[in-house]
């Protein structure tokens, strides 16, 4: 896992420019041993939202850092005829709007004169021998040594032809001393079968140690601070299983509706989009055992281990017990009055596809046997937050029964975001003269502790895979088993939908905390979510 770098001797980027994380790392005498050898990234879906969002500005913010070595290269392709000076101007505004930080223009000059376009369909063969020779070209040119890291950014229906194509091209096989990469983003595959088929496709062409899966959750600061928060103290660990903990809730929730997503969405729902990746990785790093190394595969071998456990098991009966599926119906969300899903573009109006998910886990390993995961998404909720939050069993004997207010159990709230921290609630005497119990909390806030701004998840994943550092990608076994677990989900669901049985889709009005069903699923067991 990448920590804190050094700038390149000899980078134009590196020369005086460190943002706050490279300068403290460097004044803290901290180095990194290794910087990322120079490379093409190749972008495949250049032209498209993440590339505009996401890539070029985590480029360009590691650029700013002085992380990348000066012949660091960009070429997009896409089927769009570009110059490589109108995609310059394009990407030049995305940057401007999306970058963490304020771009310089000095070093958006330099940056912009590392970035290409090379216009092809993904299906014509005679494109890839087009690129290939493009990027034999750029390393004369720019000294990128046969170094590459392709990136399918495009439609997840074109990646079979991207990697197919690459493979014929001959472009998957690195030339001597040089390394041929692949990031292939979420979703990969809309079910378990088709996530085999493409896992295969892939393997066919690239070894499984060139490929990085990306789950953009695993590249979050306070994500990976949760490996850090478990295995690097020694008294959380302890207290970490069924003994001490009385159940985990885990929560992605979104205010955001479908944002011109809505054709994505209807094919994705909330189980695809959001369980199969994000909620299961969490779950799997809140419940792993300690890997014997931190390493890629060891933290790999651990997180599938939690997914094996949970029991895949899904039947008709258990589904309507354990699983609740809702869907958003017009509401008012941040005082802003907004329409119902099925009233979304590019939405079915008597579309069944689930905006929101709750379900309860079932870890079937010694440490977890008996200690539920409630774990909930939902779009248009009252608010963006995603939280980890342990809940810690009551102490064997109430002594202080007779306290006016009786405590509630201990519990600790992991943020992810916003507002980052962690938090732990405890019991404390009033202090007044008589005996009156409540809770309390401490709290730590990234923000007042540390007075760096914290990486995008993007820069940390991008330079994780260029520096060959798969920790926090997916592996193949790890996506087919979280493909396990939620694809009885859908197809139960479309079952039932296509019988026209579609009753358990609870509508949740749009602001609120998803359908009563969810409380009822925690109720029901004398438990609730907690309050965001
Ligand atoms: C993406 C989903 O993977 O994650 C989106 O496709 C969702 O629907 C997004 O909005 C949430 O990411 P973040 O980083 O904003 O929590």
């Amino acid at each position: 896992m990448t920590a804190t770098a050094r700038p390149p001797r000899g980078s134009r980027a590196g020369s005086g420019r460190g943002t706050a994380r490279t300068s403290n790392a460097l004044r803290a005498g901290l180095r990194l041993e290794k910087v990322p050898d120079p490379c093409s990234v190749v972008i495949f879906g250049g032209t498209g939202d993440l590339s505009h969002r996401k890539i070029l500005p985590a480029l360009y913010n590691l650029t700013r850092a002085g992380l990348l070595p000066a012949e660091q290269t960009v070429v997009a392709f896409a089927r769009r005829p570009y110059t490589d000076e109108a995609y310059r101007t394009e990407m030049a505004a995305s940057v401007a709007e999306f970058s963490r930080v304020p771009v310089e223009q000095a070093l958006w000059h330099d940056f912009a004169n590392g970035i290409f376009y090379q216009a092809g369909d993904f299906t014509d063969q005679a494109a890839y021998a087009a690129l290939g020779a493009r990027l034999e070209a750029l390393d004369a040119e720019r000294g990128t040594r046969g170094n590459r890291l392709f990136y399918l950014a495009a439609h997840p229906s074109a990646y079979s032809d991207i990697i197919t194509h690459l493979g014929r091209a001959g472009l998957a096989r690195p030339g001597r001393g040089s390394w041929v990469r692949i990031i292939i983003e979420k979703p990969f595959g809309r079910d378990l079968a088709y996530a085999r088929t493409l896992n295969r496709e892939v393997t066919h062409v690239f070894d499984e140690g060139q490929v990085y899966r990306i789950d953009h959750y695993l590249g979050k600061e306070t994500v990976r601070n949760l490996l850090v928060f478990r295995f690097g103290n020694g008294i959380f660990e302890p207290v970490w299983n069924r003994r001490y903990v009385d159940h985990v809730q885990i929560t992605v929730a979104e205010d955001l509706g479908m944002e011109g997503r809505g054709q994505f969405y209807e094919e994705a729902g909330a189980s695809r989009d959001i369980l199969q990746n994000h909620l299961l990785q969490l779950t799997s790093l809140v419940a792993m055992e300690p890997p014997i190394a931190f390493e890629a595969d060891a933290l790999r071998d651990e997180k599938l281990r939690v997914l094996k456990a949970i029991d895949p098991e899904w039947d008709a009966e258990r589904i309507r017990r354990d699983v609740v599926r809702g869907q958003y119906a017009a509401g008012w969300v941040g005082g802003v009055h907004v329409p119902s899903y099925r009233d979304e573009p590019e939405v079915a109006p008597t579309s069944t596809t689930e905006t929101y998910v709750a379900l309860k886990l079932e870890i079937q390993n010694w440490r977890w046997a008996d200690v539920p995961f409630y774990v909930r998404t939902g779009k248009r909720l009252p608010k963006r937050a995603t939280e980890i939050s342990v809940q810690f069993k009551r102490p064997p004997l109430m002594l202080f029964r007779d306290a006016t207010t009786e405590p509630e159990p201990n519990l600790l709230a992991l943020r992810i975001q916003p507002d980052e921290g962690i938090m732990l609630r405890f019991a404390a005497k009033v202090p007044e003269l008589g005996l009156d119990v409540r809770s309390v909390n401490m709290d730590f806030t990234y923000g007042s502790s540390f007075a760096t701004e914290a990486p995008e998840a993007y820069e940390t994943l991008l330079l994780d895979a260029l520096m060959g550092d798969a920790s926090l990608f997916t592996r193949a076994d790890e996506v087919e088993a979280a493909w396990g677990i939620v694809t009885p989900l859908d197809q139960t669901w479309a079952a039932w939908d296509k019988r026209g049985d579609s009753g358990d889709l609870a509508p949740y009005e749009a602001g609120t905390w998803g359908p009563g069903a969810a409380d009822r699923l925690l109720e029901r067991d004398g438990r609730r979510w907690r309050r965001l």
